[in-house]
């Protein structure tokens, strides 16, 4: 994860640990046994899943070095407790799914913003305690999204550019990393922020389009493309983003934002392409459907800074496509386990009326 032998920070809370890229983080520490120890904080919602951490906790000398606590970060009898023993938080907890947003953004306010403000006063107590002599005052690492920028129709975000958050989601994700500013800003807290691009691979939860994709065509079911489907996005491989946020973490200056892009760009149409090319299944299961309201045309980044760093991603994106595939169709009660129950409402209520209307994709 770092390159460093001995980590700077040798007792971690990770909260939201039992998602998609939090539970790679910390199957990707643990799994380095260099002695570092994780407490997981994670609400368990409907994207949360401890057996995202199972090949963690099936390892005795790794499940020793892990504790999971269900919990809410915006909970602050919860949080500073937890906080108050270890040397850094890395926060990956957020309502992440956009078009969950649009349907319903309070969620998003209360986690994504409010409990990043949760999280920062319990990290500003332990700054003060630090203060006193008492312990070394904590860091604090915000996972936040290259949709904070907005829609990119040209060039690369720097991490000094403009944000223009135009969906819930990425409008509470900007909202909780500059408050993670501000407390570096205001009361010297020790924060680092990271923008990672669209993110893929195993223990994706199949409302993303990539695992909703695969899933749906392994069962031959329709791949509801949105708009014109050539919108484009940037794709980084969820342990690279895993590792560069560790990186951050040992090596990111205090105050300062680090992209993570995966120089992977791709539009819609050709990921569905090569998806079901991978999968042997045909092109007629794509149906063009209703676009998502405010729909971003393009992220893209320059992560030039990360690389000064001294990061570099490892997965060629073929590869990485390729191991997901498989993934995906090796652990069928992974995510059929989960598309049931809510997530039945959830797709009917999202695709229903859009599948009804929609048109073939030529
Ligand atoms: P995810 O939805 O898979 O996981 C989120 C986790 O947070 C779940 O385990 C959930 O139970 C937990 N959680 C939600 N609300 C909580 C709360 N109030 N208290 C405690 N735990 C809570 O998300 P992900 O895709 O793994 O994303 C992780 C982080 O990375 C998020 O902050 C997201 O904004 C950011 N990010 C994601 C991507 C991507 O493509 N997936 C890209 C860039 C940044
Ligand atoms: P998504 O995985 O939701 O990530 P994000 O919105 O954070 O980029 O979507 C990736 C792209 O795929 C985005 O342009 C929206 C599009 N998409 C579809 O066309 N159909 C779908 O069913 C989903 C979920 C996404």
């Amino acid at each position: 994860m770092s390159d460093s032998i001995e980590p700077r920070f040798r007792r971690l809370l990770v909260t939201g640990g039992a998602g998609f890229i939090g539970s790679c983080f910390v199957r990707d520490v643990l799994a380095r046994r260099d002695g570092r120890s994780i407490t997981v904080l994670d609400k368990l919602t409907y994207a949360g899943n401890r057996v995202n951490l199972a090949p963690a906790e099936a390892d005795p000398e790794q499940a020793a070095r892990l504790r999971f606590i269900v919990g809410d970060i915006a909970d602050p009898a919860a949080v500073a407790p937890l906080v108050a023993e270890v040397d850094a938080v890395v926060n990956f907890a957020a309502e992440s799914h956009v078009d969950r947003s649009i349907l319903d953004p309070e969620a998003f306010l209360r986690t994504d913003v409010m409990g990043v403000h949760v999280l920062l006063e319990a990290c500003r107590a332990e700054r003060d305690r630090a203060a006193k002599g008492l312990r070394a005052a904590p860091r604090f690492l915000q996972v936040s999204t290259d949709e904070v920028y907005g829609s990119v129709e040209s060039g690369e975000s720097r991490e000094d550019d403009r944000l223009e958050p135009r969906s819930p989601y990425s409008a509470a994700k900007a909202a909780g990393e500059l408050l993670a500013r501000s407390y570096f800003v205001t009361y010297g807290l020790d924060v680092v922020v990271t923008r990672g691009s669209n993110t893929y691979g195993p223990y994706h939860h199949p409302e993303k389009l990539i695992p909703l994709f695969i899933t749906n065509a392994i069962d031959d079911q329709q791949l509801p493309l949105y708009g014109d489907g050539l919108q484009r996005r940037d794709w980084l491989y969820v342990a690279d983003h895993a590792g560069a946020i560790g990186h951050v973490l040992e090596h990111g200056a205090a105050g300062e934002t680090y992209n993570l892009a995966g120089n992977n760009e791709r539009t819609n149409r050709e990921i569905v392409t090569e998806l079901l090319a991978r999968l042997g299944k045909p092109w007629s299961l794509v149906r063009l459907v209703e676009d998502r309201p405010g729909h971003d045309r393009r992220y893209a980044m320059d992560s030039s800074k990360l690389a000064a760093l001294g990061w570099t991603n490892k997965m060629p994106f073929g590869d990485g496509l390729a191991a997901t595939v498989d993934w995906y169709r090796q652990n069928q009660d992974w995510w059929r386990s989960i598309k049931s129950g809510e997530w039945e409402a959830y797709y009917r209520r999202q695709y229903a009326a859009r599948l009804a209307g929609s048109r073939e994709a030529t």
